[in-house]
C-alpha cells in the first residue's frame, strides 16, 4: 500500500531497531537502505536481547521479509556470521525471507584496512569511524570501481574483480600508509566461497518493493545512523559515507516519492553521539553518567557495535526542527524518557546563541556551529517510573508535559513515546 521510512533524527542510536520492530508487524518488507555494520540495532523481546547490524529489524517477525537494499555497503563475512547468530536463536534467515539488492555494495578487507589506516593517518583529529570499512566502500561506489553483490551470481568474475580490487589498494596501503599488503588470492578466494553461500540472496530489491506495494502491502524502511550522521545534511566531515536522511531511503531502495506515507523520525528523549565532532549540548561529569549509565543495564549508552562510551547532553530541538526539515518528518518517536524519571529539572536546548544573537537554524557551517552556545529553557522533572505506562494519562503530569513541548518547539506529532527497551513497552498516541 505504502512506504514508512523510519529515520534518526539525531547521531544515531535513537532506538530506531526498537520502532523498527514495533511497526514490523504490520509490514510485509522492512528494508534497510544505507549504511553497513557500522549499524547496531537493538531490539528486545520478552527479555530477549538481539544485536543486528545489516539484517533490518523486521527479521525478528516471522512472516516479515528483509530487504538489504541497493543503498547500503555489505561485508559478506559479518552477514553471514549475523545470519548464522539468528539462525542459532531460532530466527530464520533463508532466501524466502532475508533478500539482497543486487546492486548492493560490498566491503572488503581492503576497505576494512584502508578504513584503518586513514583514520590512523588523520592523528590527533580522527573522525571516530566505526572501523568497518564504511567510508572506503563507498568511496569505490563513488569512483565507479566498487563490487557489487550481483557479482555473487558470477563466482570467476567476482574473483578476477577482487584480485585486482585488493592489489590496487595494496599500493595505497603500502606507498601512502605503510600498512602491511594483503594476500589478493586468499581473499578472492574467501569471497568466492561467501559468492556460493550468498548468490540464492540475490534480487532485484526495487521490482521486490514495487510488487508488494501493488498488492496493497506495506513496505517499512529502516533508516541507519542518524540525520547528523549524513554525508551531505550532518556535522561534515564528521559524518558517516551514506544519506541516512529520508531521500537516502529512496535512492537506497530504488523507490519513487509518490509512494511514500509517513516519515517517522525517531529521537532520544536525550542526545548522543559516538566517534568525535560537534556537540553542542554535550555535558560532562555527573551529569553525563547520569544520562550515560555506567554499563550496568543493557540499555546504557555504550556503542552496540564497538562498545565505546556514547558521549551525552540534553535534548536539543535546533538538532529536532533541521530534521524535521530535511526528512520531511510527518511524525516524531521518542524513546527512553523512563532515563528521565527521578531528574528534579530537565533542560532542552531551545535555541543556540552566537556572539549575542540567537540562531534560528542549525548551521551547517562548524565554524558557526563551534561558536554557538546552547540556550535551556529548564522544565520540572518527575519523580515516578513511568516503564509502565501504556497511554498518555499514564504519565505524570510533568513527563506528559515534557514530551508535548517537544511536539510544541518541533510543531511536529509526538506518535510514540517509548518507556523501556521491551516490545510493548510503549505509548502509541
Ligand atoms: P538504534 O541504533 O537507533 O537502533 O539504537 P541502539 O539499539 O543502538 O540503541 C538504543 C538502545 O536503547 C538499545 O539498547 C535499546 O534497547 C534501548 N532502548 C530503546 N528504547 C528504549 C526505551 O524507551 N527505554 C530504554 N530504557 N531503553 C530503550
Ligand atoms: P546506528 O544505525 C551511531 C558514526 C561513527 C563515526 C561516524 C562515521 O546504530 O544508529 P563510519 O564507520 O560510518 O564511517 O563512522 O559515524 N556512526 C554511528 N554512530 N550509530 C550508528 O549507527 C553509527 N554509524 C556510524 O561513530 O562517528
Ligand atoms: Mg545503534
Amino acid at each position: 500500500m505504502a512506504l514508512d521510512i523510519i529515520i534518526g533524527a539525531q547521531w544515531g542510536d535513537e532506538g530506531k531497531g526498537r520502532i523498527t520492530d514495533l511497526l514490523a508487524a504490520q509490514a510485509n518488507i522492512v528494508a534497510r537502505y544505507s549504511g553497513g555494520d557500522n549499524a547496531g540495532h537493538t531490539v528486545t523481546v520478552a527479555g530477549e536481547i538481539f544485536k543486528l547490524h545489516l539484517i533490518p529489524s523486521g527479521i525478528i517477525h516471522p512472516g516479515v521479509i528483509c530487504l538489504i537494499g541497493n543503498g547500503t555497503v555489505i561485508n559478506p563475512a559479518v552477514l553471514l556470521r549475523e545470519m548464522e547468530a539468528l539462525a542459532a536463536r531460532g530466527v530464520d534467515v533463508g532466501p524466502h525471507r532475508l533478500k539482497i539488492s543486487r546492486n548492493a555494495h560490498l566491503i572488503t578487507p581492503a576497505h576494512v584496512a584502508l578504513d584503518k589506516a586513514r583514520e590512523a593517518h588523520r592523528g590527533s583529529d580522527p573522525i571516530g569511524t566505526t572501523l568497518r570499512g564504511i567510508g572506503p566502500a563507498y568511496t569505490d561506489k563513488a569512483s565507479r570501481v566498487g563490487l557489487r553483490a550481483e557479482l555473487f551470481d558470477d563466482p570467476e568474475g567476482l574473483a578476477d574483480r577482487m584480485e585486482i580490487h585488493i592489489q590496487g589498494a595494496n599500493e595505497t596501503l603500502t606507498k601512502i600508509y605503510g600498512a602491511e599488503p594483503l594476500d589478493s588470492a586468499a581473499i578472492a578466494a574467501e569471497f568466492t566461497a561467501y559468492a556460493q553461500r550468498l548468490h540464492p540472496y540475490l534480487v532485484d530489491g526495487s521490482v521486490l518493493i514495487d510488487q508488494a506495494l501493488r498488492h496493497g502491502r506495506d513496505v517499512l524502511a529502516e533508516g541507519a545512523q542518524g540525520t547528523f550522521l549524513d554525508l551531505d545534511h550532518g556535522t561534515y566531515p564528521y559524518v558517516t559515507s551514506s544519506w541516512p536522511t529520508a531521500g537516502g531511503a529512496l535512492i537506497g531502495l530504488g523507490v519513487g516519492p509518490n509512494k511514500v506515507r509517513r516519515v517517522i523520525g525517531v529521537a532520544k528523549a536525550f542526545t548522543s553521539r559516538v566517534g568525535s565532532g560537534p556537540f553542542p549540548c554535550e555535558l560532562s561529569g555527573d551529569e553525563a553518567v547520569r544520562l550515560r549509565g555506567t554499563g550496568a543495564n543493557p540499555w546504557d549508552e555504550y556503542g552496540t557495535t564497538t562498545g565505546r562510551p556514547r558521549r551525552v547532553g540534553w535534548l536539543d530541538v535546533v538538532l529536532l526542527r533541521h530534521a524535521v526539515r530535511i526528512n520531511g518528518l510527518t511524525e516524531l518517536a521518542i524513546t527512553k524518557l523512563d532515563i528521565l524519571s527521578g531528574l528534579k529539572k530537565v533542560p532542552v536546548c531551545v535555541a543556540y546563541e552566537r556572539h549575542g544573537e540567537q540562531l534560528e537554524h542549525y548551521p551547517t557551517d562548524l565554524r558557526v556551529l563551534a561558536e554557538c552556545q546552547p540556550v535551556y529553557e529548564i522544565l520540572d522533572g518527575w519523580q515516578e517510573d513511568v516503564t509502565g505506562a501504556r497511554t498518555l494519562t499514564d504519565l505524570p503530569v510533568n513527563a506528559r508535559h515534557y514530551v508535548e513541548f517537544i511536539a510544541a518547539q518541533t510543531e511536529t506529532a509526538m506518535t510514540y513515546i517509548s518507556v523501556g527497551p521491551g516490545r510493548d513497552q510503549v505509548i502509541q498516541v
